[in-house]
C-alpha cells in the first residue's frame, strides 16, 4: 500500500491529516524534521507524498525540503507543505525550494484530498516516463555496445578489408575524374567547377548498423547488395548551375553508370535540405581485375553544405527541449539559402556578361 508521511508538531494537525487520509494510504507520522527524515529513509520506496509543516523543533521543514533536495528525493516523491503561514514570501520560497504545492491551514478536508491525489498521480505519471526514458538509455547503450563489438569483428575479417580497400579505390576514381575537370575547367574557362570535395567511408559500425537495422545480413556480399553509400563522395560548389553542370559531364563520362538520382535541389526535404544526390557504378583498376563499385556523390553549394552539417548535428542530439523551435528556424534558413544562392548566381552571371562586353570592346585594339 502506498505511504504517505505526516509531519507536524502538533498532535492535533497530524490526527486531522490522517483521518483525512487513512482509508486510503498508510499513514506515517513524524513529530519533528529529524524524524521526518529518518522514518523518510525507512519507508522511501512505498513513500508517495510527504506533508510537512513548516515550524517544529529539531528540524524545521525547510530544512526537511533543503535535504531532501541535496539527496535528490523531490523529483521523484512530491513534498505539499501544510502551514499557517500566510506571508507570500514563505509560500513562495518553499516552492522555490522544490515543494510541489503549498496548502493553507486550516483547510477544507476535501478539497486538500485531492489535491493530494492529484499531485501524487502526476508524480506517478512523472517517475513512470522517467523510468521508461532510463530503460530506454540503457537498452541503447547496450545495443551501441554490440554494435562496437560486431564491428570490431567485422574489421577483423580479411574479406571486409579487401572490399574497404577496393571503396577506397572508387573514391579515389571519382575524386580524379572531377579533379580532372576542374583543371580543364580552370584552363579554359578560369573558374573551378566546385569549391572542396569531402569523401569518407562508412565505419564499420556504422555499416553494421544499418545493415541489421534494416534486416540485411551482416556480409561483405550483402554490404555491397545492399549498400549503397559505403563509398561517399561530397562535391562543394559555389552556384547551383555549376552542379547541375558538373553531374551531367561527370555521368556522361566512358565507364560510369548512374544508378540512381535524388535531386533534393528541385526537391527539397521537407525539413530543408537540399543537395543532389547521384549513385554511380565506377571502374577500378586491380592487378589482375576490373571491378564495379557503388559510390554516392552528393553535390551541394557552399550555403547548402554550411545548413546540412549545422542541420546534422540536431540528428545526434537528444533531449532538445526546444526540437520544434530550431526545425522552424533550420527551414527559414534553408529558404533564405535558396535565395540566396540564386541571387550570388546571378551577380556572377552579370560579371561574366560584363567581362565578355569588355573583352569584345577592346579587340579591336588589340
Ligand atoms: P540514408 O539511409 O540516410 O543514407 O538515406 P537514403 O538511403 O534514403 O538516401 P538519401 O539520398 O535520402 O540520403 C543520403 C545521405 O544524404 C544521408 O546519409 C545524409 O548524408 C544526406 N542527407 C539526406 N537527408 C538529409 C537531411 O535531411 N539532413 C542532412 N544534414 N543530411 C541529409
Ligand atoms: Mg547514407
Amino acid at each position: 500500500m502506498q505511504r504517505i508521511l505526516v509531519v507536524d508538531d502538533v498532535e492535533l494537525n497530524r490526527e486531522l491529516l490522517r483521518n483525512m487520509l487513512e482509508d486510503e494510504y498508510l499513514i506515517e507520522i513524524a513529530e519533528d524534521g529529524e524524524k521526518a527524515l529518518r522514518k523518510f529513509r525507512k519507508y522511501q520506496s512505498s513513500i508517495v507524498a510527504v506533508l510537512l509543516d513548516l515550524q517544529m523543533p529539531n528540524k524545521d521543514g525547510f530544512a526537511v525540503i533543503k535535504e531532501m533536495k541535496k539527496n535528490g528525493w523531490l523529483q521523484k516523491i512530491p513534498v505539499l507543505v501544510v502551514s499557517s503561514e500566510n506571508a507570500i514570501e514563505i509560500e513562495s520560497q518553499c516552492l522555490a525550494f522544490g515543494a510541489a504545492d503549498f496548502i493553507h491551514k486550516p483547510f477544507e478536508s476535501s478539497i486538500v484530498r485531492n489535491r493530494i491525489k492529484n499531485t501524487i498521480e502526476l508524480f506517478a505519471g512523472k517517475n513512470r516516463l522517467a523510468q521508461k526514458v532510463e530503460e530506454q538509455e540503457e537498452a541503447l547503450k547496450k545495443q551501441d555496445r554490440i554494435i562496437k563489438l560486431q564491428a570490431e569483428k567485422l574489421q577483423e575479417a580479411e574479406p571486409f578489408n579487401r572490399l574497404m580497400m577496393e571503396y577506397r579505390a572508387a573514391i579515389m576514381g571519382v575524386e580524379n575524374r572531377l579533379q580532372v575537370l576542374n583543371e580543364e575547367f580552370s584552363l579554359e574557362y578560369n573558374r573551378n567547377p566546385f569549391e572542396s570535395i569531402k569523401s569518407r567511408l562508412k565505419t564499420p559500425a556504422s555499416i553494421y548498423e544499418k545493415l541489421s537495422r534494416k534486416g540485411y545480413p551482416v556480409t561483405v556480399e550483402s554490404i555491397k547488395e545492399n549498400l549503397k553509400d559505403v563509398a561517399g563522395v561530397r562535391v562543394i560548389c559555389s552556384f547551383p548551375d555549376d552542379i547541375y553542370h558538373l553531374a551531367e559531364l561527370l555521368v556522361k563520362q566512358d565507364n560510369i553508370t548512374l544508378l540512381g538520382r535524388k535531386d533534393y535541389i528541385k526537391s527539397p526535404k521537407t525539413n530543408g535540405y537540399r543537395s543532389l544526390h547521384l549513385i554511380l557504378n565506377v571502374p577500378i583498376f586491380l592487378s589482375n581485375e576490373k571491378k564495379y563499385m557503388k559510390v554516392e556523390v552528393q553535390f551541394r553549394t557552399i550555403a547548402m553544405d554550411f545548413w546540412a552539417s549545422l542541420e546534422h548535428k540536431l540528428k545526434y542530439k537528444k533531449d532538445i527541449d526546444n526540437a520544434e523551435e530550431i526545425v522552424g528556424l533550420l527551414k527559414t534558413c534553408a529558404d533564405s539559402i535558396e535565395v540566396l544562392d540564386y541571387q550570388m548566381q546571378e551577380i556572377r552571371d552579370k560579371i561574366d556578361s560584363s567581362r565578355k562586353n569588355n573583352d569584345v570592346s577592346e579587340e579591336p585594339g588589340q
